[in-house]
């Protein structure tokens, strides 16, 4: 390999160039930015500690961002001998973490000049030019005239998971993602990535237009398409401090209108006794607790209302405690039947845009997106009979419209006998 790496002086610019950014990471001094790496420096809202104004007020400590500590880089085939070692190291994480993914595939993507990938560094220096030295990378196709990126391959080391750097590996990419001029990231999740997609903000609601991404990306058996927006504004590196931000600054907005901080009331004695106030001695023996809280000085005037305490009560929390328990087991069942594979054709609704006589023959159509949404809204299912009976609607919406030899109507009876088994007591 070492012959096909002729160094020449563009290509000694941009391997410099990649150095600097890495040593920049590391320290805070001057920075040299290049197209080939993510620029660390933001223009920061945030005053560093020691910082004071004008009237010497000292200004809040504002945490140092733990990004600034990871080594990361942006590597492209760019014929450079370090940024080959490190897609070597990439290639070899891919396939070990994603070992149904065709090896020849993933090194066919990972060199092509098109695409690029993001790798964060291990700081280790026994493992540096190593495939160790890689902790986690993604690998992405930027459509820069479309405004959006797919994203093609994503892992974290074995040793690593679970720490953390998926997270970062993502915050990371989509702060690079802005500067590229992506609004939007499309990937094809494993049915097992599913949920760490979705705690990056990924959704299956596919909200960009199709015209902007039909017939550029391909599609796959067995994974689901997923989208997450990328806001140009937000430095997602940063979503810690700016809600800290926004919250200090709606109190700031609250305290202007409320007198909480204002009134202080002297703390209660030891022996403290609600008065025989007609709020407590009207109360009956279950309301006991809520009037006793509604007897304490300010309660009253701070706005509350008995209705408001009696809501918290332990009767209000077991019955939140039986919803609570019912949603999450109806979640499970729902996203357990998603990861079937023969589940596909029912995940989304049927685009009747697409199929146009669909809702001719089909007058109550559903889906499993659809039936996630109901149970995370919370009221709908009453009893896991309720959503048994919208599970077997799909099946038998699917045979309804579909061919018996259609592969179709085959992944309808195969949910229909998958379903009787979890839900044997209705049988
Ligand atoms: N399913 C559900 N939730 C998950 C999963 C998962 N497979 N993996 C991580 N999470 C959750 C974590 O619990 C965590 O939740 P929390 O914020 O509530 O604590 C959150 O996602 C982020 O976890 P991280 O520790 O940041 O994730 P990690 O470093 O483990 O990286 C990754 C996640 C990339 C999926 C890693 O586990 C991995 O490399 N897996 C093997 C390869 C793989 O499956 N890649 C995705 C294939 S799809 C594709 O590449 C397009």
């Amino acid at each position: 390999m070492s012959t096909d790496i002729r160094k020449s002086s563009k290509k000694r610019k941009s391997e410099q160039a990649d150095q600097d950014s890495e040593t920049d990471q590391k320290s805070s001094s001057s920075r040299n930015s290049s197209s080939s790496t993510i620029p660390t420096e933001k223009p920061t809202p945030f005053p560093n500690a020691s910082t004071t104004d004008k009237n010497s007020r000292t200004l809040p400590i504002i945490p140092e961002n733990p990004y600034d500590h990871i080594r990361h880089c942006i590597v492209q085939n760019d014929g450079t001998h370090e940024n080959l070692i490190r897609l070597i190291g990439l290639k070899s994480l891919f396939a070990k973490q994603l070992p149904k993914m065709p090896k020849d595939y993933i090194v066919r993507l990972v060199f092509d000049r098109r695409h690029k990938s993001l790798a964060v560094l291990s700081d280790d220096a026994l493992h540096k030019g190593g495939d160790d030295e890689i902790i986690g990378g993604i690998c992405y196709r930027p459509y820069e005239e479309m405004r959006f990126a797919e994203i093609a391959f994503c892992a974290v080391n074995g040793m690593h998971q679970v720490k953390g750097y998926g997270t970062k590996l993502m915050n990371l990419l989509k702060r690079h993602a802005v500067t590229e001029g992506i609004d939007y990231f499309i990937t094809y999740a494993d049915n097992y990535a599913i949920g760490y997609f979705k705690k990056q903000g990924f959704t299956k609601v596919i909200t960009m237009p199709k015209s902007r991404y039909h017939g550029l990306i391909k599609d796959y058996d067995g994974a689901n398409m997923m989208e997450c927006y990328i806001h140009p504004s937000i430095d997602y590196t940063r979503i810690p401090e700016m809600v800290a931000a926004q919250r200090a600054f709606i109190l700031q907005q609250i305290r202007t209108v409320s007198k909480s901080d204002k009134v202080v009331y002297p703390p209660l004695g030891n022996n403290w006794k609600p008065d025989d106030s007609a709020t407590y001695a009207s109360s009956s023996r279950g309301n006991e607790a809520a009037a006793r809280a509604m007897a304490i000085p300010g309660i009253l005037e701070a706005g509350w209302a008995l209705q408001d305490l009696l809501a918290s009560t332990k009767a209000a929390k077991d019955s939140d405690r039986k919803k609570n328990h019912l949603k999450s087991e109806l979640l499970g069942i729902v996203r357990k039947t998603e990861d079937q594979q023969f589940t596909w054709p029912f995940r989304e609704p049927v685009d009747t845009a697409e199929v146009k006589d669909y809702l001719e023959i089909i007058k109550d159509p559903i889906d499993l997106a659809t039936i996630e949404k109901r149970i995370e809204k919370g009221d709908w299912y009453k009893s896991k009979q309720m959503l048994y009976t919208d599970l077997m609607r799909m099946v038998e919406n699917c045979k309804m419209y579909n061919d018996q030899t259609s592969p179709y109507y085959e992944c309808a009876v195969s949910l229909e006998k998958y379903l009787d088994s979890l839900f044997p007591e209705l049988q």
